[in-house]
């Protein structure tokens, strides 16, 4: 039981947030990366299309900080969480970083791709990104040059897996938001999906988001906190 509700089905959304204390910037805090770069030079099919050098650089080198960070208490949670809850845990990440995984998620729903993941146009397949590359990389794949691009979806991109994201909130019985401004869409508007679907939501962020209004709870704290106390707590059942 979980506030007096019995709790099977859980939907758990992390943003940028859930990384700041690993020491990964997040977008539009003070010191974000949006405040250093202006998303549309960097985010968008236009900008890659503009100045692919920028956009290669700006990827490789958050790919390359990787290594260099760590999971925080906040991502061994929800680790711990989806391996002894006895329902269902579905986690859908908005983050391109490993540290879900690293910290011992084995299911990750990476909504908007992955830093460490490669497309290429040519074959239009997904690989490994083991090493920086750029216009002048061949695909490991099919051999063809200058083809490859960061795997991490775009504003005006489709996301990946909304499908089955779709079916979960409309299926689950709490819906957690963490670290997340709620300002992109369609990540903003899940939380409506689960309220309109009779879920419990809470969010947990170190401040006000966009869409607290729809939560039912509002943990306000640090997400290395406030994650390990609600684990806690659905795992006391
Ligand atoms: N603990 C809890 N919450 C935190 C912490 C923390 N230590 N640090 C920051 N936050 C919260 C901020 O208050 C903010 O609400 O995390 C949120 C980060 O918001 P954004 O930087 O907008 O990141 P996010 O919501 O993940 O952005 C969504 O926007 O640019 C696109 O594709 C990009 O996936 C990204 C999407």
């Amino acid at each position: 039981m979980f506030h007096g509700r019995f709790i099977n089905r859980i939907v758990i959304l992390t943003g940028a947030g859930i990384s700041a204390e690993s020491g990964l910037s997040t977008f539009r805090d003070a010191d974000g990366l949006w405040e250093k770069h202006d998303p549309m030079e960097i985010a968008t099919p236009e900008a890659f299309a503009r100045d692919p050098a920028l956009v290669y650089r700006f990827y490789n080198a958050r790919r390359n900080q990787l290594p260099q960070v760590e999971p925080n208490d906040a991502h061994r949670a929800l680790a711990r969480l989806q391996q002894e809850f006895p329902g269902d845990v579905f986690l859908v990440t908005q983050n391109v970083d490993d540290l879900h995984e690293r910290g011992g998620s084995a299911e990750v729903c990476h909504m908007h791709g992955e830093l460490n993941s490669m497309l290429c146009a040519a074959c239009e397949s997904a690989m490994p990104a083991a090493a920086d590359y750029d216009a002048d990389s061949d695909c490991p794949g099919c051999g063809i040059r200058g083809r490859l691009r960061p795997d991490v979806v775009w504003f005006g991109e489709m996301p990946y897996h909304m499908e089955e994201i779709e079916l979960r909130l409309m299926d689950c019985d709490l819906f957690v938001a963490i670290g997340t401004s709620g300002v992109v869409y369609p990540a903003a508007g899940f939380v409506q999906r689960a309220l309109a679907h009779g879920a419990l939501t809470v969010e947990v962020n170190k401040e006000v988001s966009d869409v607290t209004g729809f939560f039912h709870q509002q943990r306000k704290g640090p997400a290395t906190r406030e994650v390990a106390v609600l684990v806690e707590e659905l795992l006391a059942g």
